[in-house]
């Protein structure tokens, strides 16, 4: 996979993408991540890429020119057209499907933006979609750039080493993780589980997905909403589906 992302701030990148999974995966030629300086496509001295908003208001909006030209360069180094994603709090929420559903392109073209908000003429001329990493709202969309590319990448063959698995993650199969523990087996008077020692993988799968639930359900019911669970004898489950 090749990921472009265009940013005033590159250098922001270099420790997420120089690290863990993400050092190795490029490394390992799974994804190629290029970073593209969008104000080396201004036209002015002053290297402006925002202004202010027609119709008033606070704040200043990032210009069109600079960014589709630099989109327009990016475009090109590489003959794939690529899915063009928008960095804001306006976009669709991103989730684990979604990054799943990223990771099957081929190439990504993650803008990311700062100030109040793009052109709206970016959105439309580059047609791009949006996606927001959250309900909140950052200083810009580097840090939002920044989720999406480690989660999407983590989901490519070959970016995890052997010891680690994207299977069994949060999300994967819509619930939350089950607890784990290592060495030792008693730490500060707390013990592991017993089902855990007892080398009996049936019982410690049905025990793991007994506490995914009961996890979910806690912390997180809104998931269970969607999701057909083949589960047994999970009190009070609500939503739940068993067969
Ligand atoms: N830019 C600022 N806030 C953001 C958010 N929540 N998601 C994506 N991009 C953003």
């Amino acid at each position: 996979m090749r990921i472009d992302v265009l940013t005033l701030f590159p250098e922001m990148f270099e420790s997420p993408l120089s690290h863990s999974i993400l050092k190795r995966a490029q490394e390992a030629q799974v994804v190629d991540i290029v970073l593209t300086d969008i104000r080396d496509f201004t036209t002015d001295k002053y290297r402006k890429v925002d202004d202010k908003p027609y119709g008033g208001g606070p704040g200043m909006v990032m210009m069109a020119q600079p960014v589709f030209d630099c989109f327009e360069h990016v475009r090109k180094l590489s003959p794939d057209a690529g899915r063009v994603i928008l960095l804001t709090p306006q976009g669709q929420k991103f989730d684990q499907e979604k990054a799943s559903e990223l990771s099957r392109e081929r190439r990504l073209i993650l803008i990311a933006g700062r100030y109040e908000g793009f052109d709206e003429r970016i959105r439309v001329g580059l047609g791009a979609e949006q996606i927001s990493v959250g309900d909140y709202v950052l200083s810009g969309g580097e840090l939002a750039a920044m989720v999406v590319v480690d989660a999407v990448v983590r989901l490519l063959g070959g970016a995890l080493g052997d010891e680690e698995s994207a299977k069994d993650d949060s999300f994967s199969e819509g619930l939350l993780e089950y607890p784990q523990y290592t060495r030792p087996e008693v730490f500060r008077d707390m013990k592991v589980p017993d089902v855990l020692l007892s080398g009996d993988h049936g019982k410690i799968a049905e025990w793991r997905r007994q506490q995914s639930l009961e996890r979910t359900k806690k912390s997180r019911p809104d998931l269970l909403k969607d999701i057909t669970m083949v589960s047994k004898g999970v009190k009070g489950g609500h939503n739940e589906k068993s067969d």
